[in-house]
């Protein structure tokens, strides 16, 4: 079985200094990805004033740019791989917004405890990286003020055969990282219980972007 410390490398493996640069590139011709564009969809119209965002495994940034953009105070960056943070950590400084971000290397569930508690946390295409998604959301969930927005795969068949693809790529490979599809209804139960609800619902095939909202 793979352990966390296993699967984190293997994100970083994966996700590297040269997919960092090719992602990077064509965020700068295109903007931002699909799935992430309706995540920030999802944000657009709040107040960020005085707002602090944790962008979970934001690879190159996209959804830190725009809220830095949009008057957002503070950004906290949280991604298991190097070549990501690194991408991110030079654009910022490009932009002057070295003093309003922070990067830290490593998996979430072990290095929320390091930053302050936010008003908005991310987790755009992360929750199908980790194994437990239990773990991973119950952590985000108790680490946000306000508001959780996530994009993850759609449980079905096709999913499920992609996934075994992936997994077996990996395997080839010799690579830890494995991509997981988890029981969506079973997310959803799992905000519900942790004392959000649900304030917003796209579908980007094959992802689920949705937004929720702190209420208990
Ligand atoms: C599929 S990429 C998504 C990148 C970006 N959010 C986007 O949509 O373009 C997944 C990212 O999550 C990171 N990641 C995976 N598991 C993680 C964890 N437990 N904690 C922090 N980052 C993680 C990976 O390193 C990678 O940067």
């Amino acid at each position: 079985m793979t352990t966390i410390q296993e699967h984190c490398c293997g994100a970083d493996m994966f996700f590297n200094a040269k997919t960092a640069t090719k992602e990077y590139n064509k965020y700068l011709k295109k903007g931002p990805l699909k799935a992430t564009a309706k995540v920030i969809q999802q944000l657009a119209g709040q107040n960020l004033e005085n707002k602090s965002l944790i962008d979970v495994g934001g690879g190159i940034g996209a959804i830190q740019w725009w809220f830095l953009e949009q008057g957002g105070q503070q950004t906290t960056g949280i991604d298991a791989s190097s070549g990501y943070l690194q991408k991110a950590h030079e654009h910022a400084t490009e932009n002057g917004w070295g003093n309003k971000t922070s990067f830290i290397e490593g998996d979430c569930t072990e290095k929320y405890n390091e930053v302050d508690d936010a008003h908005f946390i991310t987790l755009d295409k992360v929750v199908c990286c980790y194994p437990d998604y239990k773990d991973i959301i119950s952590a985000t969930c108790e680490k946000s003020r306000e508001y959780v927005s996530l994009s993850y795969p759609m449980d079905g068949i096709i999913s499920h055969a992609l996934r075994n693809i992936g997994s077996l790529y990996f395997k080839i490979k010799k690579n830890p990282y494995r991509p997981f599809v988890h029981s969506v209804k079973e997310i959803r139960e799992l905000f519900s219980q942790k004392g959000y609800e649900r304030v917003a619902h796209n579908i980007s095939f094959p992802w689920h972007v949705e937004t929720y909202k702190k209420v208990a």
